[in-house]
């Protein structure tokens, strides 16, 4: 008797997704009247052309529960109906209490548990995989997943090197049990710590707490070695990519789409070419929002199902890089 081809664990599949952004629209020009920058810099060096802004008083919780409760209606369930919610940010509302909480509390959500995530721009990945496992183990049916983040919160409107990059918005996407091979396939992540200092928020933890020379040093706003992270995150994405296909037997020309995290228009291109991928099947929205941290996969995500460059059956994959270093990427088979 041959043996039993192994059972793959009940996966998780995305049943639906959603997304918010702010009304303002803040252009390169826009930038140009305050900054020493221009249009032509930005959009040559980046690729952005637009992000978003965050109305007075507008919070990373609100946004993240405008995308949930659209997401809800999409697929049409009610408050007793989510069984965790997971928010990847790294502009929460407060150090704690959690922001899944008060996205909990803003939506009336009765029957939920949830927790954030803190993994920069791979959070959204992050929280998926984690999602993902409370599906594959029996545990829920329903878990949300969350990417957040108000980067206007935490960006020197002075600082020309990080202030035009940054936008605000929240994307979301429900798990459910998926059909026989579909869904969430295999993923890789890894962290490496030693890239802490090339891109953080200084001060305003355990390490450097609040005081009056934190504020005057400017330490509660984003730092980024731009070069570093760049060389780090073009080796990275591909490299994260190249794991995943040839552990499943699968090359470039197998994916109908690759969603990166959007940090910059360069390292998408460059990602595409080491993978040989055509570039119409690397999603990029980076010219109307920018980077929008945890929010950026799901926007794009979104964004790509919307236009109907994803079908059944396709592979997808998914994959970012972010501050910490974080790294990841996540295939799937979309149901
Ligand atoms: N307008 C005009 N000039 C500028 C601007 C600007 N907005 N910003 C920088 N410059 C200048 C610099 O001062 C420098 O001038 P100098 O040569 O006189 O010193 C020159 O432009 C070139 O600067 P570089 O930093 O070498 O520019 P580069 O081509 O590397 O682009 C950028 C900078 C866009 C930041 C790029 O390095 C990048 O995208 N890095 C990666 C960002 C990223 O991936 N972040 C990770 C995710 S974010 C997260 O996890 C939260």
């Amino acid at each position: 008797m041959p043996n039993p081809a192994p059972q793959r664990p009940q996966g998780a599949a995305i049943t639906a997704t959603a997304m918010y952004v702010p009304e303002q629209i803040v252009t390169n020009t826009d930038l140009a009247g305050t900054l020493d920058t221009s249009d032509e810099w930005i959009v040559t060096r980046t690729g952005i052309r637009e992000r978003r802004k965050g109305a007075p008083g507008e919070t990373t919780s609100m946004m993240g529960a405008e995308a949930v409760r659209d997401l809800m209606e999409r697929r049409g369930l009610g408050p007793d109906d989510v069984d965790a919610l997971i928010v990847a940010t790294t502009t929460p509302d407060m150090v704690f209490p959690a922001t899944a909480c008060l996205i909990q509390d803003r939506l009336g959500l009765r029957q939920t548990w949830g927790f954030d995530l803190s993994a920069a721009c791979s959070g959204f990945l992050y929280a998926l995989t984690s999602g993902a496992q409370f599906i594959a183990s029996g545990a829920h049916r329903r878990v949300v997943v969350v990417g957040s983040d108000l980067m206007s919160a935490i960006i020197d409107p002075r600082d020309r090197t990080t202030a035009v990059l940054f936008g605000d918005g929240a994307g979301a996407i429900l798990l459910e049990p998926a059909e026989a091979d579909y869904g969430l396939l295999d993923f890789h992540h890894r962290v490496d710590g030693s890239g802490r200092n090339d891109l953080c928020m200084p001060a305003g933890g355990s390490l450097r707490p609040a005081s009056q020379e934190t504020v005057a040093a400017r330490e509660h706003y984003l730092r980024q070695n731009g070069r570093v992270v760049f060389k780090f995150a073009v080796s990275q994405m591909a490299g994260c990519i190249e794991v995943l296909l040839q552990r499943n037997g699968l090359t470039a020309a197998d994916l109908a789409m690759v969603i990166p995290h959007q940090a910059n228009q360069r390292i998408l291109d460059a990602t595409a070419e080491r993978l040989g991928l055509p570039h119409e099947n690397m999603a990029s929205v980076i010219a109307r929002y920018g980077n929008t941290t945890a929010a950026t996969i799901p926007l794009a995500l979104h964004d790509a199902l919307a236009r109907g460059r994803i079908q059944r059956g396709d592979l997808v994959v998914l994959v970012a890089v972010g501050a910490g270093f974080t790294v990841g990427a996540t295939l799937m088979r979309w149901q």
